[in-house]
């Protein structure tokens, strides 16, 4: 099956993912974890990228649109694509990519959840900057506090998690991002699935929506 998620910052796409790659074994392309992967390594793409993603402003399409090729490419099986396409260019071109590569959309999962709530899980998050592990300060915290459970790494707050790069990543969500959801409305892909309650009760909304 081949999957887009969208939805605003912190509803939860990577965390639902995380799930669908563990207990389904399915590829995971996640544009904000390759990007953030590029900028710890220096590499010219992670040093261009930095600028954008610290302003909470999209990274230049072209940017993105050859680095989710690449990946395309390769993947084998059910995939996932988290955070891409992020506006109508960016699905304009991955739709010319999947149809090269004989790998069409099955559906686009899109997250819903009220703005308060999504910047709870924002202000609360904490990341593992050694292995990407992903926690929450009050609903999914480390067992070894502020270290990480798989690698003992000291956790991090991801720097676009400062409340004014928030507002700002909310905002070009809603100008930007949003209109992918009559784009992929009128195509007949699009499913909302809502996000609140825990994470495994939207992994349940989400197996439902998927047909598994
Ligand atoms: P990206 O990393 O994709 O950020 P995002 O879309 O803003 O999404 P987040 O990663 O913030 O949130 P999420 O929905 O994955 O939530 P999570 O599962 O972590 O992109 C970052 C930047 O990269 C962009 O701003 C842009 O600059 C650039 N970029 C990326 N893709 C691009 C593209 N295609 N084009 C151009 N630029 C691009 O959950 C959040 C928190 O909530 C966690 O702490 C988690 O533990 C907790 N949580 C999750 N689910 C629940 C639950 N059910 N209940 C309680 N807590 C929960």
């Amino acid at each position: 099956m081949h999957v887009v998620f969208i939805g605003a910052p912190g509803v939860g796409k990577g965390t639902q993912a995380q799930r669908l790659r563990e207990q389904r074994g399915w590829t995971v392309i996640a544009t904000g974890d390759l990007l953030r992967e590029a900028m710890a390594l220096g590499n010219p793409l992670g040093v261009q990228a930095k600028q954008y993603i610290e302003r909470g402003e999209l990274v230049p399409d072209q940017l993105v649109n050859d680095l989710v090729e690449e990946r395309l490419q390769a993947v084998e099986g059910s995939f996932i694509l988290d955070g891409y396409p992020r506006n109508v260019m960016q699905a304009e071109q991955l739709n010319g990519v999947l149809q090269k590569h004989r790998k069409p959309l099955d559906k686009v999962i899109k997250f819903d959840l009220p703005e308060e709530v999504l910047i709870r899980r924002l202000s609360g998050r904490r990341l593992c900057p050694q292995c990407g592990a992903v926690y929450h300060i009050e609903s999914n915290p480390s067992r070894l506090g502020e270290q990480c459970e798989n690698c003992e790494a000291a956790l991090v707050t991801r720097q676009d998690d400062s409340p004014e790069t928030v507002q700002r990543r909310l905002q070009v969500y809603a100008e930007q991002t949003r209109p992918l959801i009559e784009y992929y409305e009128a195509r007949g892909l699009l499913i909302r699935v809502p996000a609140e309650g825990t994470p495994d009760e939207v992994y349940a909304r989400l197996l439902q929506a998927l047909g598994k």
